[in-house]
Parts: C-alpha cells; sequence; structure tokens
C-alpha cells in the first residue's frame, strides 16, 4: 500500500473502471464515481480484493454541485488528493448535421466536454493549494481526427483536446501535471449511452469495438505509465498516429481522406 490516491469519473465501467484496477495494483487509493452504483459497488469490491481502498461516490458530471460533493468526500477520506481522472462520457447520437436534434448535441456538450472542464475547475483550486496534482482528461481520436457522422461527440472531444492543451501551459508552472488521452475504439460498454439511436447502429459500434487491437486495460496501463512520467499526450492506439500525423503534415492528403466516399 502506499498513500497516493486517484478519483476517477465514470469508474463504474469500461475504461474507468480498467484505470481504478491498474492504479489499485499499484496500491492507490480510489475513488470511484459514476451515476451507475450497482457496476460501482462491483467495482469498489474488485479492488479491495487487491488490497487496495475504495469507495463508490454517486457523481453525475453533467452537475456542478455533483462534482464538488465527490471532491469534499475525498478531502474528508484523504489527506491530499493525487490525481484527478475526467473519464466519465458518452456517445451520442449518430448522423448528419441535419439529422441530429439539438439535445443531442447538448447532453455530448455538457456530459462529456462541460464534465470535464467542471472537473478540472473545481479539483485545480485544490491541486494549486497543495502544490501538486495530475489530470487526466479522456478524450478520443475522434477529438483528433474528423468522423463524418459523429460530429457532437467529435466536437466534444476535440473540445477536451483544447481545454487540456490550455490546461497544460496554466498548470505547468504550479507543479499540476496534465494528460490527455484519446483512444480509438475499444471494447467497452459505451453503446448503452447511445440514445435515439437507429435500428443496428449499436451493433455496429460493438462490432468495430470488437475489432480493436486494444483492450480497457492495455490503455489503463498505459494511463498510469503516462501519470509517472507527465506525459501530455497520450495516443495509446499506434494506428493513431498515423492517422494524426497525415493531418499534421499533409492536410490536403487528410482532406482527400476523410471526404472520399
Ligand atoms: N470505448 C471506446 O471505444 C472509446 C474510445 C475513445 C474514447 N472513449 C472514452 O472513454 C471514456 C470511458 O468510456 P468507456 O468506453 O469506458 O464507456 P463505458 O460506458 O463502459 O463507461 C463510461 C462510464 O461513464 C459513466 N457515465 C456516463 N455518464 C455519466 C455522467 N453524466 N456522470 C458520471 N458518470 C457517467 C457510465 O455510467 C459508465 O460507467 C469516455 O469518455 C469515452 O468517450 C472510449
Amino acid at each position: 500500500m502506499n498513500n497516493k490516491t486517484v478519483v476517477i469519473t465514470g469508474a463504474s465501467s469500461g475504461l474507468g473502471k480498467a484505470t481504478a484496477l491498474a492504479f489499485a495494483r499499484q496500491g492507490w487509493q480510489i475513488a470511484v464515481a459514476d451515476i451507475n452504483q450497482e457496476r460501482g459497488d462491483e467495482a469498489v469490491e474488485e479492488i479491495k480484493a487487491l488490497g487496495s481502498q475504495a469507495f463508490f461516490h454517486y457523481c453525475n458530471v453533467a452537475k456542478s454541485e455533483d462534482i464538488q460533493a465527490l471532491h469534499d468526500r475525498c478531502l474528508e477520506e484523504w489527506t491530499q488528493i493525487d490525481v484527478l481522472i475526467n473519464n466519465a462520457g458518452i456517445v451520442s447520437a449518430l448522423g448528419a448535421i441535419d439529422r441530429v436534434p439539438m439535445v443531442e448535441w447538448q447532453r455530448a456538450m455538457d456530459i462529456n466536454l462541460m464534465g470535464v472542464v467542471r472537473g478540472c475547475s473545481i479539483f485545480a483550486r485544490t491541486f494549486k493549494e497543495q502544490g501538486a496534482g495530475h489530470i487526466v482528461n479522456i478524450a478520443s481520436i475522434a477529438g483528433l481526427i474528423t468522423i463524418p457522422g459523429m460530429g457532437s461527440y467529435s466536437a466534444s472531444k476535440a473540445a477536451v483536446v483544447s481545454v487540456s492543451e490550455m490546461l497544460r501551459a496554466e498548470l505547468k508552472h504550479k507543479n499540476i501535471g496534465v494528460t490527455v488521452v484519446c483512444p480509438s475504439l475499444f471494447r467497452t460498454n459505451l453503446s448503452e449511452s447511445l440514445m435515439n439511436a437507429k435500428e443496428g447502429q449499436q451493433e455496429v459500434i460493438d462490432q468495430q469495438m470488437e475489432k480493436s487491437s486494444m483492450t480497457a486495460e492495455d490503455i489503463a496501463e498505459k494511463i498510469v505509465s503516462a501519470v509517472k512520467a507527465n506525459q501530455f499526450m497520450l495516443l495509446p492506439h499506434k494506428t493513431s498516429w498515423f492517422h494524426w500525423g497525415v493531418k499534421r503534415l499533409s492536410p490536403s492528403l487528410y482532406q482527400w481522406l476523410i471526404t472520399r466516399r
């Protein structure tokens, strides 16, 4: 056991849970924050079975008061907070710009973007007072390269990359590290969050996830290493470096690739 602490939003499932277990294997204490209590309680039991300490805290990242309460609970349980992982996210409705209802854009922005912003805003104050801390924001490769038909999700994740870049500059001299994670698809329960899906869309996402070369556990191990090394950009899938590289080195080739049919 060590006395290091990490709070992870969306830690009841998928990448959040895998990351919680990866930190637990290193002896860290974990706050599992999520809207899914049943899965959260299971995650806490799995962490405790590894010999680490953990607690579940109900937190809807769409509500500032929930994140404030999560922050306050962490300071009641622990003497300091070492790492915040803004992981909670959803996949919003897929489709062309004139087909996706505004309410779906709002949902993507409120959870995927503003959930991260709320977490950074509330925990950064404590990190500054402590004189140390680390923020990990889970974005997506969809935040770096455009995927047609995924406008609301891509835009929310692109904004998370932007906020993370801003934070890195703003917090570097306060001894607060920042990591932004941009994975491609991997198998989780993410498609359950798809609302107003057309028939078959959820199955298509699940099938694409099944093809992934990486698991949530693989990515979680890389997140632990990135925090220890204070690495800013984490692209867990090797193919993502190629796609992102093409966009930066040859914008015209990138445009051709994303517009071809
Ligand atoms: N799975 C992928 O292919 C993939 C790829 C790139 C990025 N991501 C990102 O990884 C992160 C984790 O997703 P995942 O794939 O593990 O999915 P998941 O659905 O398995 O886990 C997401 C968790 O977030 C929780 N959550 C949803 N809305 C919430 C809210 N308002 N407040 C608090 N918790 C909430 C869910 O209950 C769930 O436990 C997300 O930000 C997602 O966008 C996933």
